[in-house]
């Protein structure tokens, strides 16, 4: 009679399915499936590994890993994410948040810093599953945090997330700045919009063929929405507020161009660890003096 399956053997058994499915991290990989399936961390799994499986996780074990060797994003498997310091819920209506993403938080962080105000005003256009405004709000519970989104199920995701941190978001949905009262003012706002071109090949690879489109890509050669957010947030940021905006490695230039053209100033763009042009930033100018 064979043996009953242990953790070890099962986890010996889904690395390899993974290796041979061209995934890049087999191990990794393996272990959070594993974990996910039965329940234990890994210091669990690694303390249990002599235990048997019983006959539903092993079957629950492999339908994970089927899924995970179609292609299906581990973040859409498990239903969570890392983003800074937080553990967010994801799902296929939203953006699985991305490491780049945080160059942009970590920019914004720095801006509220500097600012001469208590409790400033910071808006995250396009928040997706909550991913800007709640690393934000989770490192300056000080400031005045809302966020927008076209649509209503990623806007559902961030609601739940705020709900699960704790973290008081005002979340409303609509078009970019037009959802706005023209009344309103922000210190801060932050967007990572679609910037893929319609026709660009990654498109169709990877992750982001599981994720929604509308969160992906953008006419005009992917900068359509960057132009749109450009040429409005200006009549809603306070003189002196800054607007933050994540963009493609080969975009860099015509935002700084569009940016300029709309009046805006201190415009600078930071590269990401992989050296690619990839958040820039810019304040709409103080009041002249008068
Ligand atoms: C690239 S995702 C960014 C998600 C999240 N902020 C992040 O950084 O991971 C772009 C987001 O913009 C939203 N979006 C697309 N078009 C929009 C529009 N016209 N008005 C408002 N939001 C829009 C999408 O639904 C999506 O959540």
């Amino acid at each position: 009679m064979e043996a009953p399956a242990t953790l070890d053997s099962l986890l010996r058994d889904l690395r390899i399915r993974l290796q041979d499915a061209g995934i890049e991290n087999p191990g990794l990989e393996a272990r959070m499936l594993l974990g996910t399936a039965t329940g234990q961390d890994t210091a669990q799994l690694i303390a249990h590994g002599n235990d048997a499986v019983t006959a539903e996780q092993a079957a629950r074990v492999d339908a994970l890993c089927q899924r995970r060797c179609a292609g299906e994003p581990m973040a859409h498997i498990l239903g969570r994410r890392s983003f800074w310091t937080l553990d967010l819920r994801v799902s296929p209506a939203c953006l699985i948040p991305r490491p780049e993403t945080e160059l942009l938080v970590e920019q914004a962080v720095a801006v509220i810093k500097d600012l001469a105000t208590d409790a400033p005003r910071v808006l995250d256009l396009g928040t997706g599953p909550g991913t800007i405004i709640l690393a934000l709000k989770s490192e300056r519970p000080d400031i005045h945090a809302f966020a927008s989104d076209r649509s209503h199920e990623a806007l559902q995701q961030a609601q739940a997330n705020a709900a699960e941190l704790g973290l008081r978001v005002g979340l409303w949905q609509g078009d970019w700045l037009e959802a706005l009262a023209p009344a309103a003012h922000f210190h801060v706002i932050t967007c990572n919009p679609p910037y893929i071109a319609p026709d660009d090949p990654h498109l169709t690879r990877g992750d982001l063929r599981f994720e929604p489109r509308s969160a992906l890509a953008a006419a005009a050669h992917g900068l359509a929405d960057l132009y749109r957010v450009i040429d409005t947030a200006l009549a809603h940021l306070n003189p002196g507020g800054w607007l933050l905006l994540e963009h493609g490695f080969d975009q860099g230039e015509a935002v700084r161009r569009r940016l300029e053209a709309a009046g805006y100033h201190g415009i600078r763009t930071i590269r990401d660890p992989a050296d690619h042009e990839r958040t820039t930033l810019a304040t709409k100018p103080a009041r002249p003096r008068g």
